[in-house]
């Protein structure tokens, strides 16, 4: 596996390599979810790149970004297992030159839910992500599903700059218990941990009715509410919505449409969702 750190290094090396190129952004702590896209690459692409960059423009609280897991030996190692031909560990300095100023803006997709509870943080998936394709020019780029929002402004992205890449997405990687796999896990309690998986049966619960003929979105939000209501340590829930899965517009029916859901155990807030089919 080569590791490498500026764009000139990263597009001389990939012009060396096979088509076709698939592309993993990450901002490394690597877990199975990340690695679940990496072996999708691996198995489509001649080629595969993973990413590693802390983006801090994603950021809100500046606390956060310091705090953000950074075990880049141990991430490496994991993506060599996997077979990742190229890794790309760029600086700040190097993704953000001195001078930087264009921002990638969406609307639509980004408006609302995660858009609404972290303020710019959209501004900034969309412009690194923007950045980091068009450094690569991947033939394939793989999202995972447990970020079903930043998959929608991702694809709506790629759609408006007329990004000449496709963009893969993989289901929501979870623990046995059903706890979405993610970064953030490790910062709950052991009591906290072994309530969060009350998020996902709710959710799963959810599916359920709607397979069985309940396909009322309103009585899926507030069935879904109750739920999470009967687990105390969830201490707020931000957002319960059904949504159309690409424009993230309230489901009015006709459509795939996920019910997306964010919950607050003390400092830690967790998303997750369910594709309703
Ligand atoms: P990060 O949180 O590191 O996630 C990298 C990719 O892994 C994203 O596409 C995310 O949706 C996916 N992922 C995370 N947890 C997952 C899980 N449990 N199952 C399946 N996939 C999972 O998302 C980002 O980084 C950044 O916003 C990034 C796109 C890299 C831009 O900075």
């Amino acid at each position: 596996m080569l590791q490498v750190s500026t764009v000139p290094e990263l597009r001389a090396a990939l012009q060396r390599m096979p088509r076709p190129v698939g592309l993993v952004p990450t901002m490394g702590a690597v877990h199975e979810g990340h690695l679940s896209l990496v072996r999708q690459a691996r198995a489509d692409c001649a080629t595969v790149v993973a990413t590693i960059f802390v983006n801090p423009t994603q950021f809100g609280e500046a606390a956060d970004l310091v705090r953000y897991p950074r075990p880049i030996e141990k991430d490496l190692a994991l993506l060599e297992g996997e077979g990742v031909d190229l890794v790309f560990t760029p600086s700040v300095d190097e993704m953000y030159k001195p001078g930087f100023t264009t921002v990638v803006h969406l609307d639509g997709p980004a408006l609302g839910f995660e858009g609404e509870a972290r303020p710019g943080h959209f501004d900034g998936v969309a412009t690194v992500v923007a950045k980091l394709l068009l450094q690569s020019l991947p033939d394939s780029a793989y999202f995972g599903r447990k970020d079903a929002q930043q998959v929608a402004v991702v694809r709506r992205l790629v759609i408006d700059l007329d990004i000449p890449v496709t963009i893969a997405v993989m289901p929501t990687v979870r623990e046995h218990d059903g706890l979405a796999i993610s970064s953030r896990n490790a910062a709950l309690s052991e009591e906290q941990r072994l309530a969060a998986p009350a998020f996902f049966l709710a959710l799963s619960a959810m599916r359920d009715r709607y397979r069985s003929g309940m396909q009322d979105a309103a009585k899926l939000e507030e069935g879904c509410r109750a739920l999470l209501a009967r687990e105390p340590l969830f201490e707020a829930v931000d957002y319960v919505a059904v949504v159309d899965e690409q424009t993230f517009a309230p489901w009015t029916g006709g459509g795939p449409c996920l019910l997306v859901a964010a919950v607050r155990m003390g400092d830690v807030r967790l998303i997750d969702n369910a594709v309703l089919d």
